[in-house]
């Protein structure tokens, strides 16, 4: 393919990307290590319990949030590297939620941003075609220049993440959704929502310095001791949507979205830590939403569920 060097890294130079295109530079961004996420790579899976909140039917008539339901859970860690430390600060930390079971399961997927770094996918697969790693081993940095300079929003999620402390505890975190979702209320109403997790315990965080005598799995070993405590527990919100809020373009948050009506739909307790393989053996599937809460409508939510389909295929 012919193309100058700034095509290739501003654009995919004519070719369109794939759910199986972007899993590919996903992996090479991360440098291949076999047999595991081609995202979210290093994860603990837990078990616990949801219980609705009164308000939930509401907004939501969907049983995984308005009747009491297992959960199967697993935190995270951002990129494809099973061994990245927990005190990387560039990386997301990742929540992902299995809410019941069978026809009444819903996936809920949050990460520690409320945006995510592309638009659309073709920029997605830009981005991380411009990060892909040389011969010395690391991304070369006038590709990635060139291509945040050409796509600035890329970096608004990086951005909020420089911006906030490092999280001390995966219990102390607050995680986002991202996708607007349409929600069908117990009355047949429906409206946007965005899901934001939010934790019981607070924010809990760490400055710089601290987390310089952190091991590097001290996300893992702080999540076992709150386990073993009792002290995991989440609340589930949606926040409430307007006319007029962007629905296509996932790199922006809504207008005042801190400042907006939220209604809590119930909250979830995770009480005990699983064998990794209960959740290794399947996929958190984005698209698994029980009757109630609709697809969101952007270009980046229609290639999740194909795209973790194919990391499953290659990790078996
Ligand atoms: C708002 C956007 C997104 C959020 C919040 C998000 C969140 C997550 C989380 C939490 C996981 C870990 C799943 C687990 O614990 O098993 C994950 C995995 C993954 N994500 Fe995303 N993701 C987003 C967008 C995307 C997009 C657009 C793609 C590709 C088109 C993608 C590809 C993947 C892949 C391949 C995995 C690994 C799946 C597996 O092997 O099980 N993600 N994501």
């Amino acid at each position: 393919m012919m193309s100058t060097s700034h095509a290739q890294s501003s654009s995919t130079a004519g070719e369109h990307a794939t759910p199986a295109s972007i899993v590919d530079a996903l992996k090479t961004v991360a440098g291949n290590p076999p047999k595991v996420r081609a995202s979210f790579a290093k994860g603990q899976c837990v078990r616990g319990t949801y219980t609705p909140a009164a308000a939930a039917s509401g907004i939501t008539r969907s049983v995984s949030f308005t009747k009491p339901q297992p959960v199967r859970a697993r935190f995270s860690m951002g990129g494809g590297n099973p061994h990245v430390p927990d005190t990387n600060k560039l990386v997301l930390r990742g929540l992902s939620v299995a809410i019941g079971e069978g026809n009444q399961q819903t996936d809920l997927l949050v990460e520690n941003a409320p945006v995510h770094f592309a638009r659309t996918l073709d920029q997605m697969l830009g981005f991380l075609r411009a990060r892909a790693p040389g011969e010395d081993g690391k991304p070369d940095a006038a590709k990635v220049k060139a291509f945040s300079d050409a796509n600035p929003e890329t970096l608004n999620q990086a951005h909020f993440v420089a911006a906030r402390p490092l999280p001390g505890s995966f219990a102390g975190t607050t995680y986002w959704g991202v996708h607007a979702f349409p929600a069908m209320s117990a009355t047949g109403e429906t409206r946007l929502i965005k899901f934001k997790v939010v934790p019981a315990a607070g924010e809990i965080t760490l400055t710089d310095d601290a987390a310089k005598d952190r091991p590097a799995d001290f996300l893992f070993q702080d999540l076992r001791e709150r386990i073993a405590r009792g002290d995991v527990r989440f609340d589930v919100l949606a926040i409430l949507g307007k006319a007029g809020d962007p629905t296509q373009d996932v790199t922006v948050r809504w207008p005042d979205e801190d400042a907006r009506e939220t209604v809590k739909l119930g909250t979830i307790a995770l009480t005990a830590i699983d064998n990794n393989e209960a959740c290794d053996a399947t996929i958190f599937n984005p698209g698994t939403l029980a009757d109630g809460i609709g697809r969101p409508s952007d270009e980046i939510f229609a290639a999740r569920s194909a795209a973790y389909a194919i990391s499953l295929g290659k990790r078996r």
